[in-house]
């Protein structure tokens, strides 16, 4: 039921972690299940140079985390702004419909992420 990118992801998560003296944090919960993710991005000149997550949550969500943080490295906030909850899951080649909303968490918390470092800078 789960394709084999989403089975990749899970089983082995890129940028698992914390980034100490992050640029921005975005940390939501998902209101359908409870589950949370974290996100932390290094940012520089507007690029995003680094990012970790944490998840506490399903398979699909660790997935969906794990791929959204390979979505935004290398790209602007402008980029990554742009990145919607249903491009991750079509990144990861689909998710079942009983899952979609489990990837609500991971392009949600990466807009916080920016929200929050765009608040902590003044903009
Ligand atoms: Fe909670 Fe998937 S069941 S995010």
């Amino acid at each position: 039921m789960y394709t084999d990118k989403v089975m990749d992801h899970f089983t082995n998560p890129r940028n698992v972690g914390e980034i100490k003296d992050a640029s921005g944090i975005g940390e939501v919960g998902n209101a359908k299940c409870g589950d949370i993710m974290r996100i932390y991005l290094d940012i520089e000149n507007d690029i995003i140079k680094d990012v970790k997550f944490k998840t506490f949550g399903c398979g699909a969500a660790i997935a969906t985390s794990s791929m959204v943080t390979e979505m935004v490295k290398g790209k602007t906030l402008d980029e990554a702004l742009k990145i919607s909850n249903q491009a991750v899951a079509e990144a990861l080649d689909g998710l079942p419909p009983a899952k979609m909303h489990c990837s609500n968490l991971a392009a949600d918390a990466l807009h916080e992420a920016i929200k929050d470092y765009i608040q902590k800078r003044g903009k």
